[in-house]
């Protein structure tokens, strides 16, 4: 089977590539950079706002997309809403035009009209538009991913190597963060098999954390069983985000702080049908 890859060189695309190999696929990466591209994949490198999808499309038999920021950068275009809505429309719309029917899509848990963050209510309107054209998909929305050096987590690691920890809020938000292997090995097997298409799945792991458990859980794993917090207020955190919004590296984004401090939990199994046994979070971040 012949897939086109979106984002296939990421940290969620390094997993799905080599598990989509693992299947047998014929696989077509496109992304900007090669780094991270396995040696059995094609590369098509270029910009997705900009690069000619028909002539990849005309050789493909479905597609996994994957690609999505988390941290908008105006100064090069790359918004929530071009990267996750225009970038999707424009893909969705090559499809419908060569034929190729099936998709799945990469969301994310939150995602909802009513979504306080504008990364949410970019990946809605993503899934409203596919909802609406001539293809089959399957939409998947995980919690937080972890394994293989996730960048969150790495960046939790980093912090609980500071003598006090600081948390924006009560830190009592709760995740259920998600294996990237087993989001990968479901999206192989979900790609090949005629089941299930049509739907949205949300995704989440075995086990619940707060913010404050996530932090005291990676401490403990470094060896550190007391861990000392202190929890910044919220009020004051905004504000230092949004003036931090017209400075370049600015630890924090409003829209991050925003997801930082809402639940990002499912009751939503149905992908046990296809990974039975998910991974709980141990050691490996
Ligand atoms: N990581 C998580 O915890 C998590 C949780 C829920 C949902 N998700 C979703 O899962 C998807 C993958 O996330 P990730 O963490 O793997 O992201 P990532 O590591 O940042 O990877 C993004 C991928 O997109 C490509 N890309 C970015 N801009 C591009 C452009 N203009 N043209 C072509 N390719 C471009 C990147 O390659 P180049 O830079 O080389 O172009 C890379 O391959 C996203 O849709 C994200 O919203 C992630």
């Amino acid at each position: 089977m012949r897939i086109l890859l979106t984002g296939g060189t990421g940290y969620l695309g390094q997993a799905v590539q080599r598990a989509l190999i693992f299947q047998g696929c014929d696989l077509t990466v496109l992304a900007r950079y090669r780094r991270g591209l396995m040696p059995e994949s094609h590369f098509e490198p270029g910009d997705i706002r900009h690069v000619e999808l028909d002539p990849l499309l005309a050789r493909t038999d479905a597609v996994v997309h994957l690609v999505g920021i988390i941290e908008e950068n105006p100064q090069t275009g790359q918004t929530f809403d071009v990267m996750h809505y225009e970038v999707t429309q424009r893909l969705v719309e090559a499809m419908v035009r060569h034929g190729v029917k099936r998709l799945i899509h990469m969301s994310a848990l939150g995602t909802r009209a009513s979504a306080q963050s504008r990364y949410h209510r970019s990946k809605w309107k993503a899934e409203q538009f596919i909802h609406g054209m001539d293809v089959e998909s399957i939409i998947l929305r995980p919690s937080l991913l972890f394994g293989g050096g996730a960048p969150f987590f790495v960046m939790i690691k980093n912090q609980c190597r500071l003598p006090v920890v600081p948390i924006p809020g009560d830190g009592k938000a709760l995740f259920q963060p998600v294996a990237r292997k087993d989001v990968a090995e479901l999206i192989a097997k979900l790609v090949t098999v005629d089941q299930y298409w049509g739907q949205t799945w949300e995704i989440g792991g075995p086990k619940r954390f707060s913010l404050n458990g996530l932090y005291r859980h990676v401490a403990t794993t470094m060896g550190r069983h007391y861990l000392p917090l202190i929890h910044v207020p919220l009020g004051l955190m905004f504000s230092a985000a949004r003036f931090g919004e017209n400075l370049p590296k600015f630890p924090v984004s409003v829209d991050q702080l925003t997801m930082l401090n809402e639940p990002n939990v499912t009751d939503d199994t149905q992908w046990h049908q296809v990974i039975p046994e998910p991974s709980p979070l141990a050691r490996d971040f």
